[in-house]
């Protein structure tokens, strides 16, 4: 089945601070799409609150028509929603498998251990390893991996390079794309807007918590990016 994700006039709040304002984007089934922004854009808020981690927000999230249940991480998990947060923020007390297998919430579908071993051999060798013992590379993809084993419909990556050298940054975004010819949706923040640009189909800039450029990532130019970036609404 196709899932859509529909996000309409969502505004979300930190306490008094409101970081995202009248937001309206929709993310197809199978799509690839680059969230852009300067810091502070509100590009992470967004990405949280989708997987439930941020209660204070209003507006409308669907999945496929279904609401999204607000501020409920094990809900969005289950609606097949999947977060590889900035930092990564692994389980160090825990070894790398342990960390895989905690991302599984019952969902069924292709990603086991086993499959997440073929994407990345490198955390099949590492098995019982601590993440703390990992390259910055391997700690990343034992990140996306943990997603996987949710199953999820959507995988939203944020942050996905940083702190990577090129040649891991390349091998990162390969295994992106064998994630999503399974079926996956992904949604890419990376402060290399070329590199994210290049393996979408839609971006969408964030400008101080206002959609402030959307369309098709093969239409866009250093030009459209830096005054969407400087905050010229379309
Ligand atoms: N926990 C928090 N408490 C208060 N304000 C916050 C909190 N988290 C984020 N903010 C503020 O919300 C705004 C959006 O932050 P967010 O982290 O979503 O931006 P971002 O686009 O991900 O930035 P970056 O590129 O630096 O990661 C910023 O002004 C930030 O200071
Ligand atoms: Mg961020």
């Amino acid at each position: 089945m196709t899932t859509s994700l529909r996000i309409e006039g969502l505004s979300a709040w930190h306490g008094q601070f409101r970081a995202l304002s009248d937001v309206t984007m929709t993310v197809e089934a199978g799509q690839s799409l680059a969230l852009v922004g300067a810091n502070g854009a509100g590009k992470s808020t967004l990405l949280r609150l989708l997987c439930g981690l941020m209660p204070a927000w209003e507006g409308m999230i669907t999945l496929d028509g279904n609401p999204l249940p607000k501020g409920n991480p094990r809900a969005a998990s289950e609606c097949g929603l999947a977060l590889v947060p900035e930092g990564r923020l692994l389980f160090d007390s825990l070894s790398v498998e342990e960390n895989l297998l905690i991302g599984q919430t019952g969902r069924s579908g292709p990603w086991n251990l086993a499959n997440v071993y073929d994407l990345f051999p490198a955390l099949a060798e590492r098995r019982r390893q601590n993440p703390s013992t990992l390259s910055g590379g391997q700690q990343q993809m034992l990140a996306i991996g943990r997603a996987l084993t949710s199953n999820p419909k959507f995988l939203f990556c944020d942050e996905i390079s940083l702190g990577l050298s090129p040649m891991v940054v390349g091998e990162v975004y390969a295994a992106l794309d064998k994630v999503r010819a399974q079926g996956v949706s992904l949604v890419i923040v990376d402060q290399d807007v070329r590199r994210a640009c290049a393996a979408a189909d839609e971006v969408v800039c964030l400008f101080k918590g206002l959609v402030s450029h959307r369309g098709s990532a093969a239409d866009v130019t250093p030009a459209t990016i830096k005054t969407a970036y400087f905050g010229v609404a379309p």
